[in-house]
Order: C-alpha cells, then structure tokens, then sequence
C-alpha cells in the first residue's frame, strides 16, 4: 500500500539501443524493487542514446537470459532519451562511458537528476561499463544479468536509505 506523504524515487536506465543493457536492468531492478514491496514509490523505466530501435521489444537473446532467471522483459518497448527525461527522472543511469557521454551533453542546465554510471553502484565494478553484449557470444547476456543484480542491489540500498529519511 502507499502510505501518505512517503518518499518515492524514479530510476531511467539508459544504453545505446534500448534493447539489451537498459531493458535488462530495467527488468531485473522491477524485481528487486517488487521483493523489496517498494513497487508503489520507485518510478522505473530504460530509454537509448539513439532511436535505432524505437518501439522494438527487447532482443530475443536478453529475454531469453532474463526469462532463465524468472524476469518477463516482453511487454517493454524501445524508447529514446527526450529532454523531459532530465527533469522527471532522480537518477539517470548510463549502462557505459559513452552512454554517459551522450547523456551529459544533451543534459539541459535546470537538470537535477543524478547523472552517472549504473556500475558505480556495483562494489568492485565501479567507474566501469556494463559490455555490449548485441555483437557478443550468448553468453554476454548472462554477464549482463549478473552486472545489472549487483549494480541494483547497491542502487536500491542507497535509494531505500534516502526515502527512509535518514
Ligand atoms: P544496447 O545494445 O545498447 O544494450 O541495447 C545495442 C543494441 C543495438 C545496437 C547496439 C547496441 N545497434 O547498433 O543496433
């Protein structure tokens, strides 16, 4: 249940193509979210850099990676980055340098979101990018999953600590 006036918190996944990084941690920080019964107070999505696969489900070999781990990614759709993203959006998370790159300068100055890395949440993998895995062997997608579950467990934490009011 939302409780009244409590805190709630927003989260944009962002990669190139917004169908295989960014939709997969998308879906596996829904999940943690969801176990965590914070579903009602963290706003949740993923957008690309770049429009290449506009209105696309997520590539077949990342639902199939996340489906092995009980995580449905069919129902979202490929969307791009837009200016009011900067502002709707407390964190804006870039699944690798260039990402980041791109994300900064299309930044508008009023931004408050929280620009950064998504691995600087991920103990030990900090200040690195999660690997494209749409070029890759198969077994990228599993690399992905794995990236993504540290990395959101890190981010949530923080995230929790803050809405507590701490
Ligand atoms: P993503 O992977 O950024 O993790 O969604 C890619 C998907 C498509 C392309 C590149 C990366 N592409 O060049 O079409």
């Amino acid at each position: 249940m939302n409780t009244p006036g409590a805190r709630t918190s927003s989260v944009l996944f962002v990669c190139l193509g917004n169908i295989c990084r960014s939709p997969t941690a998308e879906g596996v920080f829904r999940t943690l979210v969801a176990v965590e019964g914070l579903s009602d107070r963290i706003r949740i999505d993923s957008a690309g850099t770049h429009a290449y696969h506009t209105g696309e489900s997520p590539d077949v070999r990342a639902q199939a990676a996340a489906r092995d781990r009980g995580i449905d990614l069919s129902v979202q759709t490929a969307r791009q980055v837009n200016v009011e993203d900067f502002t709707d959006f407390d964190y804006i998370l870039a699944m690798d340098k260039e990402n980041l790159y791109h994300l900064e300068a299309f930044r508008p100055p009023n931004s408050q979101a929280r620009v950064g890395l998504f691995l600087d949440y991920a103990q030990g993998h900090e200040g690195q990018s999660v690997p494209d895995p749409y070029f890759g062997a198969k077994n990228g997608f599993a690399h992905v999953l794995d990236l993504v579950e540290t990395a959101g467990r890190g981010l949530l934490e923080e995230i929790a600590h803050a809405m507590s009011g701490d």
